[in-house]
């Protein structure tokens, strides 16, 4: 069967690959899931495989299948498989468990493991194929309403995880109600992590550099949040306006916007840092007043990275209440997308030069 692979270590080394088809036997206790791909989304971690900045082939291969935001439909299930049949559809997870205690426990997006074991990006294939294999355990089912969108399951747990692990952090409070909330980043994450925020009730301000009018600005104005370039007004004077920001999740891949947005955070406040920063950047930041006003007001900032299969149940229940209370917008995310695994060329030009684009993802097949 087709799959998108590349050679990891080579840089621009993607291509077309020939690879053994799955079989349910493959996976022990008669637990298999047999899933034929429909769409998988691409984002920067595919391309940074690509320029063999990281990513391992699985033992056995010199290629690695890519994609690692996959969206299917039930082809076969093993004997002991309950609560999935043939034509449902399904998103996989994507870290396999490792060996520490967070592993043992299936949270193994928690790992304190060195060697990570993710589809499409580390040790083992991707979802950028015809079908693939799974145990029954890391596949989470959605519901037919949310076809169309099922795809963007695997970013939103992203910004799942982070906001959940944000109202844990904050039971230290005892009577924490977060009122005003900040994202840094209108990208995919940025906007999906406005959307929770919306969801959660919270007056959501969204930071990111170009100017209105366009269309991420459009989306983030159409949850009711409110849409922030930092060329008209700085993350410092839009927090005097809008804040004290109670909540930050931070998603512009930029090191630098974590210094503004602690300086943003009020008191008792929690940042959530996401982005994958794998540069050398340096800057001068006023440290002093920075660790002062985190001491004085109490205040905490965590990393969030992956997902467990909670979050992607969760992401599955707030997709489903998003379609409720803001019909349409998921889909208005899917900006671009490239029909066929053979035409991974033009999936990886959309990639590089985005040019406007939301989510550019691969049609592997029409259902
Ligand atoms: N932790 C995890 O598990 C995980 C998973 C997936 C992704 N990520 C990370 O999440 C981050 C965001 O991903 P994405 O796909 O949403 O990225 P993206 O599409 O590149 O979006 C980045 C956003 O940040 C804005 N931005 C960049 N620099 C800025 C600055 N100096 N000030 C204000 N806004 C700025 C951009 O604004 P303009 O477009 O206007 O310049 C854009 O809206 C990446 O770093 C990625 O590595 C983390």
């Amino acid at each position: 069967m087709k799959a998108i692979g590349v050679f990891p270590g080579k840089p621009g080394s993607v291509h077309l690959a020939e690879a053994p088809a799955p079989t349910l036997d493959q996976v022990p206790n008669g637990r298999g899931v047999l899933v034929k791909v429909l769409r998988v989304g691409v984002d920067g971690t595919d391309k940074e495989i690509n320029a063999a900045e990281y990513g391992a082939a699985p033992p056995g291969f010199d290629y690695l299948i890519i994609g690692h935001e996959g969206f299917g439909q039930v082809e076969a299930v093993g004997p002991n498989v309950t609560g999935l049949a043939p034509g449902d559809y399904v998103v996989a997870t994507v870290r396999r468990p490792g060996h520490s205690i967070y592993d043992l426990i299936g949270t193994n997006d928690m790992t304190t493991d060195s060697t990570y074991y993710e589809r499409g990006i580390n040790l083992r294939h991707g979802y950028l194929t015809e079908f693939y294999v799974d145990d029954a355990d890391f596949i989470v089912k959605v519901p037919k309403g949310l076809k169309d969108v099922g795809v963007l399951l695997e970013p939103t747990t992203v910004v799942e995880k982070g906001i959940f692990q944000a109202y844990e952090i904050q039971r230290r409070l005892k009577v924490w109600k977060p009122r005003k909330a900040a994202v840094m980043g209108a990208g995919t994450i940025g906007l999906l992590a406005t959307l929770v925020l919306r969801l959660r009730g919270l007056d959501v301000t969204t930071f990111g550099r170009t100017a209105k009018p366009y269309l991420n600005a459009s989306l983030v104005d159409d949850l009711g949040a409110r849409y922030v370039s930092t060329k008209d007004i700085s993350v410092g004077d839009a927090a005097q306006q809008f804040g004290p920001f109670d909540l930050i999740l931070e998603a512009t891949g930029n090191s630098g916007v974590v210094f503004d947005a602690m300086q943003a955070l009020g008191k008792n406040g929690v940042l959530v840092l996401t982005s994958v920063t794998g540069g050398e950047r340096k800057i001068e930041v006023p440290a002093d007043k920075i660790n002062l006003d985190f001491v004085l007001g109490n205040k905490v900032m965590v990393g969030s990275v992956n997902a467990n299969r909670e979050y992607f149940e969760l992401g599955v229940r707030d997709m489903s209440q998003a379609e409720l209370e803001y019909p349409g917008w998921l889909g208005r995310l899917l900006t671009d997308p490239v029909k066929g695994l053979e035409n991974y060329q033009e999936l990886f030009r959309k990639l590089t030069s985005p040019n406007g684009a939301i989510k550019v993802y691969c049609q592997v097949t029409e259902s």
